[in-house]
């Protein structure tokens, strides 16, 4: 039975519970051990912090939740997984070639993560089968492994990966174009890879997300290609998704304020046709674009720091 694209995002947590939900935070007194577990004064921590943030709510601004606000020993955690994530895609940059199978590099990635003690988040996520997704041309995202599904001349793969490691979630995935990739599926992955760059210019504290997600979608426009609507970015870091929902189809000034101590994921999907989407129903995970037309997408890990960002795993 074929699950609708939204009944599968709500599955995965990949939209907002209920992005208009408003979350009641303890106060604290200006003495009391901060919220955030750094072990400081509330008011050597985040006191002017929140005072800021609740101008923020009162003038209508969704803000973040406490729970998803990293203090420092929880960003260090994040690096340290990120740093195994990036080994593994950095190997695969190495390995990744025409006539191997998806299999294989799920092999690889397995091992990797086991040698470095870490584990792969999406193996047994939500009943997914594999540690890592492998999306051929047509497929957008989630493409499950196989032995039987091998490495042409002319593809164009992305290699989604994501590592727990003491207890902390990093995300992130690249394009590996296969032998000669024609110049038009080039020209896809290179605008999809610019993408980031265009977004990561507004990733800024006390901004919306939203200026960033537009941004992208903007540029891909201009560039003669669509963004898929109903998959996107997520906070990560303590789980493997938390909110925000990260979209690249909207106006700007909406969503949610960015703030110091945020962790997300930047994913645009970017399709060469039409936008449209839909999941295979025979395995329930694998998203192909509806017009058949190859997909791109990079993906980073960023954390919203003082004055910008700082990338923590590509
Ligand atoms: N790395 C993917 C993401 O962006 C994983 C999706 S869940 C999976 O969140 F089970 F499909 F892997
Ligand atoms: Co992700």
């Amino acid at each position: 039975m074929g699950k609708s694209v939204l009944e599968y995002n709500l599955m995965r947590r990949k939209v907002d519970r209920n992005p208009f939900q408003v979350e009641v935070e303890e106060k604290l007194g200006r003495n009391d051990d901060c919220w955030c577990g750094s072990g400081k004064k509330y008011k050597k921590c985040h006191c002017s912090f929140d005072d800021k943030l609740d101008d923020y709510r009162r003038s209508g601004v969704l803000v973040p939740p406490r729970r998803i606000i990293k203090n420092p020993d929880q960003m260090q955690g994040i690096r340290e997984s990120a740093r195994i994530n990036i080994a593994i895609l950095d190997y695969l940059d190495e390995h990744i070639v025409e006539g191997i199978s998806t299999q294989e590099i799920d092999n690889w990635v397995s091992s990797i993560t086991k040698k470095h003690n870490a584990v792969a988040a999406t193996l047994n996520y939500e009943g997914f089968p594999k540690s890592v997704c492998t999306s051929i041309n047509d497929v957008v995202c989630h493409g499950i492994p196989s032995r039987d599904e091998i490495l042409k001349d002319g593809d164009i793969v992305n290699v989604d990966v994501s590592t727990i490691y003491g207890g902390y979630f990093s995300d992130s995935s690249r394009m590996y174009c296969i032998g000669n990739v024609s110049a038009e599926k080039r020209r896809l992955v290179d605008i999809a890879k610019q993408s980031l760059e265009v977004g990561l210019q507004y990733v800024q504290p006390w901004r919306k997300i939203g200026d960033m997600g537009a941004a992208i979608h903007e540029f891909v426009m201009q560039n003669g290609y669509s963004v898929v609507r109903e998959i996107g970015g997520h906070g990560v870091g303590l789980e493997f998704h938390e909110d925000p929902w990260v979209s690249y189809v909207c106006p700007r000034d909406t969503g949610m304020l960015m703030v110091p101590g945020m962790v997300f994921t930047i994913e645009p999907m970017i399709n060469m046709g039409k936008e449209d989407i839909y999941i295979s129903e025979d395995d329930g995970w694998t998203v192909h674009t509806e017009d058949g037309l190859p997909s791109a997408q990079w993906e980073i890990q960023v954390l919203v720091t003082e004055d910008g960002y700082e990338i923590i795993s590509y």
